[in-house]
């Protein structure tokens, strides 16, 4: 296709999006946040969790000294806490290091930046001539080009590059993804090379990209004790890196008999126990089926408090680094 990046790059200015908090600068701590962010999460919902985070971390120094709950708790709801985890390891390695790395590969280095967003980062705060390629990007070229898999598209993604330009290239090649080259319905009378796409020309926009056979998640299931005492509610930490690794969230139990398990574990004594709805989370590769039993405890026995366990009344609780669905059984409490 003649001038694919130009006529890119003309569509953007006028038709693409600006004023994006993220945009207008040149500070790559602002952009690598922003494209942390921005990785599997829609523009709408970073805006808010991006401006908090700035507010409370303007720069890389704020970030090193961070713990990794302060981090967590302004995440809290993003989802993909591993990126917040990462977010604090790289911005102390930074520290250390000094300096911002200003090419590619020295961002690629990062925990949590992977090819795409390092070429990102590296195009919107150095004007580095590289190559972006995430899920939108992927659609746009399967259908304008008719070219999958990982390894062409890269070849391909490489060889349109403009001259010059990069960050207004950059920035048209997401914006036609997410607002004109979109996933159900495409809005191809608003394309800038609808006339020479393949997947209009050749009747394939429905088939293009191919879809993978995917397989149905696995269900997980899992009990978790809503422990209430006097308007609180125990909260453990989970351990380790998992998909929740560091967040607070409610203990697991058995499906049956909680009250000696109360007692054994958190040194509780239950007065009743019922169900509560039915919670359905998916995540990436399975999806968790829970059992909410909201569990009223009578009298709590000494010796009730151990590391990573903590009684929080129900409003402190919906603030802390907790994951989505435990916020809105919170809310639901309070
Ligand atoms: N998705 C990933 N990076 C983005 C950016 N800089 N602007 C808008 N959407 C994005």
């Amino acid at each position: 296709m003649p001038d694919f990046a130009q006529k890119l790059v003309l569509w953007q200015r006028r038709y693409g999006r600006h004023g994006l908090p993220w945009q207008g600068t040149r500070d790559p701590y602002r952009i690598w946040l922003s494209e942390i962010m921005l990785q599997q999460t829609q523009v709408a919902a970073v805006i808010p969790y991006y401006e908090r985070f700035l507010a409370r971390f303007p720069d890389i120094a704020a970030l090193a000294v961070a713990s990794e709950d302060d981090i967590l708790q302004l995440w809290s709801g993003l989802g993909y806490y591993a990126r917040g985890r990462n977010l604090l390891r790289a911005a102390r390695e930074l520290v250390k290091a000094g300096r911002f790395p200003d090419t590619v590969e020295g961002i690629q280095a990062l925990p949590g930046v992977g090819p795409s967003t390092a070429a990102a980062i590296a195009a919107f705060a150095f004007g580095r001539r590289a190559a972006i390629l995430d899920g939108n990007v992927k659609r746009v070229l399967a259908r304008c080009f008719g070219v999958e898999g990982e390894k062409a598209q890269w070849t391909l993604a490489e060889k349109l590059l403009p001259a010059r330009g990069i960050e207004t290239y950059t920035q048209a090649l997401m914006d036609l993804g997410a607002t004109v080259c979109t996933r159900a319905i495409p809005a191809c009378g608003r394309c800038p090379v609808a006339r020479h796409c393949v997947a209009r020309r050749d009747g394939r926009i429905e088939e293009l990209p191919t879809a993978r056979k995917r397989k149905p998640l696995p269900l997980n299931r899992s009990t978790w004790l809503v422990l209430l005492h006097k308007g609180s509610v125990l909260l453990e930490r989970r351990p380790g890196a998992g998909i929740w690794g560091g967040l607070w969230v409610f203990p697991e139990g058995p499906e049956g008999n909680v009250t000696s398990f109360c007692r054994r574990n958190f040194s509780c004594e239950i007065a009743k126990s019922r169900r509560m709805p039915l919670i359905e989370h998916s995540f990436t590769h399975f999806k968790l089926r829970i059992q909410p039993l909201r569990c009223t405890v009578r009298k709590i026995l000494p010796r009730a408090e151990a590391p990573g366990r903590i009684w929080l009344e129900v409003e402190d609780a919906a603030r802390a680094a907790v994951p989505a669905p435990v916020r809105k059984l919170l809310l639901g409490l309070a």
